[in-house]
Order: structure tokens, then C-alpha cells, then sequence
């Protein structure tokens, strides 16, 4: 099993390094792409040392069976056709190509089976507010069908990848030195500050990131539910949470969400407000659940149902979903 990282010197592809080293993931050689600015650069994995490649369009990944890609939409893109001619799977991270009808969108606890019909070759990686979300929602759509969702995210800085999250800290040196402060990453200063803008607006008013939330749900879940979202940066530095509510055809008691969320794969219930507990990024940064609480009946609708959630969404949003993904095709004997 020949595996490839491109992207590896970022915030994702550093923890594709991690989350496969820790799942003992079955592969016999690893090779690791990038630009020409970390081309040449040493990282440790099991013990070795392994040199970022420039990756180039030529026949580097003739041998690989699985790719990791996470280098942004446009190298994606650009690369696609030289990292699949060869029959190795692209499982991507990016935005490019989620919405393609030809190209599986999986979230392995939800609809792991969709990976196996990829014509071209490539699985998209979901965006990681939305992984995270339908990770939780799967157990209670099980119980009954989820109608619409409402909900706020609260971003941490890492989502925006490695040098946002340096920025964030910059920033906090910066205004303890009476400095002034650095704005390149984010529209604003993000320190001290919560800003009401990821990604892009469209046309509708709502963000890029906001839209996505909408657009992939549906897709991951094979559902016509209805998902309205209001995404926000917040001065966290890893961790993603969220705020959810949601409306199902039949009312679900909250006893009954908890029962079902407690043995969901992927999800851990921390839910005893009179003690304090609740999931909280600080917590939840580094693990590789989506941790829910604060679950309660909506008082504005008898059908809905509200809680919190907060995960890694470096990790399960991002590199341990993609893993998952592939551990899946391996276990169905599904790879090249
Ligand atoms: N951060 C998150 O929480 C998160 C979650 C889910 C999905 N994603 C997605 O994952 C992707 C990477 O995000 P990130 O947060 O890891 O970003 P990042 O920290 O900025 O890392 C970007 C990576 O892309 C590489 N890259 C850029 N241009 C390249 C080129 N021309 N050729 C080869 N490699 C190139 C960079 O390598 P060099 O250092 O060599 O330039 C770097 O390794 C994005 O599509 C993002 O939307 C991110």
C-alpha cells in the first residue's frame, strides 16, 4: 500500500502524519508533495524521515494506491487527472469537486457505501462544519426524518489552515506589545474579536461556508432536508463547535436523542449541565469525536430539538474522516 500526502506541510496534511501514525494505518510506503515552499523539507513518520516531493505533472503517483490531497481547490483541480490516471484513489479535502455528481461526498458514519461508485476516481472529503454536524444527526435522522436545520457555527482559526492560526497568536503578541496588528488571514482581527463572515458571500446573502452546510447535508445524508447556517470565526484556535437546531416529523424526546447519540459511532455524549459538562473546544482539540450536550426540546417548535456540539475539525473534520474513508475501502477490499 503506497500512500501519498499532497499538502503535507499544512495544517491537514500534518495531521494526516498524525492520524495515521496513531491508527497504525496498513501502508508500506508514504510519500509526501508540496510546493516549492516546503519542497525538501523533512518530516518524522513512524520513525523516518520522508522529503517533500514538488509536486509537478508528471507520473509521480503511477504506484500510489492511495492519495490524500490537501492542498486547496485549485491544485486539486489542476492535479486531479495526474494523480488518478494511474488507478490510485484521491480521497480530497478541498471544495472542488463535492458538488459533482460523478464524485461521492462520504462521511463514513453516514454513507460509507457511496465511496465505492466514484467514476472518476476521486472521494471528496465534505466540508468540516458539515462532517462534524451530520455525524450528529445521522443517529437522531434514524429515529425520524430531520425536516430543516438551523444552526451557528462558532470557527475556530485553524479552519482557515496553518498561517491563520499563527496570525491569531501574532496578533495577541501584537496587542500585548502595544504593536500594531496584523490582518491578512482573516477579514478583520480576529483576536478579541468574533467575526460574522467565513469564506465568500453569494448572491442569497449567505457565505460560501454557509451555503456548503446547506448544499452538502443533503447530499451526505441523501435528504431534502432544508439546512439554514450562520457561520462565524471565533478567537478559538482548534476546534470547531455549533449550535443546532433541528425539526423532525415526529417529536423526539430528548431522552430518547440521548439514548440514540450515546452508542453513535463517532459521537460521545457530554451532557450534565448540573455538573458543568458540556463539550468545549479546549477539550475536544486533539480526539477524534464529535462531542455533543446541552441536548433540549426547542420551546419554539414542538418537533424540534436543540443541542451543542464541538469536535477537531482538523481531525474528524478534515484528515480522520479522510482516513476513516480509506480504512473503509481497504476493509471492503475496495482499492486499486
Ligand atoms: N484547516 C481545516 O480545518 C480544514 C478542514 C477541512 C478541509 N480543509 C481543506 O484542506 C485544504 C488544506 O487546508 P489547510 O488548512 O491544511 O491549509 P494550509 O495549512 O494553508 O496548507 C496548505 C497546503 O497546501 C500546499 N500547497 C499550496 N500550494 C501548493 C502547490 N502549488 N503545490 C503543492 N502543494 C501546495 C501547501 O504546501 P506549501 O507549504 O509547500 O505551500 C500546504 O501544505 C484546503 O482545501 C481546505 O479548505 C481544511
Amino acid at each position: 500500500m503506497k500512500v501519498a500526502i499532497v499538502g503535507a506541510s499544512g495544517a491537514v496534511g500534518q495531521e494526516f502524519l498524525r492520524v495515521l501514525a496513531d491508527r497504525n494505518f496498513p501502508l508500506d510506503e508514504l510519500v509526501l508533495f508540496g510546493s516549492e515552499r516546503s519542497a525538501g523539507r523533512r518530516y518524522m513518520f513512524r520513525g523516518m524521515e520522508h522529503e517533500v516531493k514538488l509536486l509537478c505533472h508528471n507520473d509521480d503517483f503511477k504506484d500510489v494506491d492511495i492519495a490524500f490531497t490537501s492542498a486547496g481547490a485549485g491544485i486539486s483541480k489542476e492535479f486531479a487527472d495526474d494523480i488518478t490516471r494511474h488507478g490510485a484513489v484521491m480521497i480530497d479535502n478541498s471544495s472542488a469537486f463535492r458538488m459533482d455528481e460523478d464524485v461521492p461526498l462520504v462521511v463514513p458514519e453516514c454513507n460509507a457505501a457511496d465511496a465505492l461508485n466514484r467514476p472518476r476516481g476521486i472521494i471528496a472529503n465534505p466540508n468540516c462544519t458539515t462532517i462534524m454536524m451530520v455525524v450528529a444527526l445521522q443517529p437522531l435522522e434514524n429515529l425520524s426524518h430531520i425536516r430543516r436545520i438551523h444552526i451557528a457555527s462558532y470557527q475556530s482559526a485553524s479552519g482557515a489552515g496553518a498561517a491563520a492560526m499563527a496570525e491569531l497568536q501574532q496578533q495577541y503578541k501584537e496587542i500585548n506589545d502595544g504593536k500594531p496588528v496584523t490582518v491578512s488571514k482573516f477579514p478583520h482581527q480576529l483576536a478579541y474579536n468574533v467575526i460574522p463572515q467565513i469564506d465568500v458571500f453569494q448572491p442569497n446573502g449567505y457565505t460560501k461556508e454557509e451555503m456548503k452546510m446547506f448544499n452538502e447535508t443533503r447530499k451526505i445524508m441523501h435528504s431534502d432536508v432544508k439546512c439554514s447556517a450562520m457561520c462565524v470565526r471565533v478567537s478559538s484556535l482548534r476546534a470547531h463547535s455549533e449550535s443546532v437546531w433541528i425539526e423532525t416529523e415526529r417529536p423526539i424526546s430528548v431522552e430518547e436523542a440521548q439514548k440514540a447519540l450515546a452508542v453513535a459511532p463517532g459521537v460521545t455524549l457530554q451532557d450534565d449541565p448540573d455538573n458543568l459538562v458540556y463539550p468545549m473546544p479546549l477539550e475536544t482539540a486533539g480526539t477524534d469525536d464529535i462531542y455533543v450536550g446541552r441536548v433540549r426540546k426547542d420551546l419554539a417548535d414542538d418537533c424540534g430539538l436543540t443541542f451543542w456540539l464541538s469536535g477537531d475539525q482538523i481531525r474528524k473534520g478534515a484528515a480522520l474522516n479522510a482516513v476513516q474513508i480509506a480504512e473503509y475501502l481497504i476493509k471492503v477490499g475496495n482499492v486499486k
